[in-house]
C-alpha cells in the first residue's frame, strides 16, 4: 500500500513516519531531504524546487510499489493536488493509497518542538512559527477517508494506533 503522512511542520509526521517505517519495514520517502538536496546541487532558491520534491518523492515511490513493497510518503500534503498525486500513484499500481494526517493539538507544545527541533537536513532552513500558522490557514479541509493521530499522544502509542488502522485496510 501508499502510506501518505499530512501535517503541519512540527506536527510529528516524520517521526511517526520514522516509527512506522521501522516497524512494518518500509522505506519512508521524505520530501524534505529530497528539497534540501536540490538546493545543495545548486538548484537555485527561487526555482519551484517545493513542487519539484513531491515530483521527485513520487518516482521513487512509484518504484517502491513497483518493487511489490509499501511505501511510506513523508509530506505537508496541505493541498488537494498534492494528496490527489498520492491516490493516482497508488491507482495505477492497484493498491489502497491510506493517508495518515498528524496534528499536534497544543499550540504551545507544537511551536516549542518546531522551534526546538534540530533535524541536521544541511541547507534547510526551518520554518517559523508563524510561516506555520499561514500554512495552517492554507490546509485544504479534507474530503476522504483518514486516520488523525494527535501526537500529545506518545509516538509509541500513535504507532500502535496506525497500525491498527493499516491492517483493517491491507
Ligand atoms: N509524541 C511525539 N510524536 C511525534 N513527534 C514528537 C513527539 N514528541 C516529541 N516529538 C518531537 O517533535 C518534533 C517535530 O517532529 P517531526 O517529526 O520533525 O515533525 P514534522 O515531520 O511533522 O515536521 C521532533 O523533534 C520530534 O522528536
Ligand atoms: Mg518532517
Amino acid at each position: 500500500m501508499l502510506i501518505a503522512m499530512a501535517g503541519l511542520p512540527g506536527a510529528g509526521k516524520s517521526s511517526v513516519a520514522g516509527a512506522l517505517g521501522r516497524k512494518l519495514a518500509a522505506p519512508v520517502v521524505s520530501v524534505d531531504p529530497i528539497e534540501a538536496a536540490m538546493w545543495r546541487a545548486g538548484v537555485a532558491r527561487d526555482q519551484p524546487t517545493g513542487l519539484a520534491a513531491y515530483v521527485v518523492a513520487e518516482a521513487v515511490a512509484d518504484g517502491v510499489l513497483g518493487m511489490g513493497q509499501t511505501v511510506i510518503v513523508d509530506a505537508v500534503n496541505a493541498v488537494e493536488a498534492a494528496r490527489g498525486q498520492w491516490r493516482s500513484l497508488a491507482a495505477r499500481h492497484g493498491v489502497p493509497a491510506v493517508f495518515i494526517e498528524v496534528v499536534c493539538s497544543d499550540p504551545l507544545v507544537h511551536r516549542r518542538r518546531l522551534e526546538n527541533r534540530s533535524r541536521g537536513i544541511e541547507g534547510f532552513a526551518e520554518p517559523t512559527w508563524e510561516a506555520v500558522q499561514r500554512l495552517r490557514e492554507g490546509f485544504a479541509s479534507w474530503a476522504d477517508h483518514r486516520l488523525v493521530l494527535d501526537t500529545v499522544t506518545d509516538l509509541s502509542s500513535n504507532v500502535a494506533t496506525a497500525s491498527g488502522f493499516l491492517s483493517a485496510k491491507a
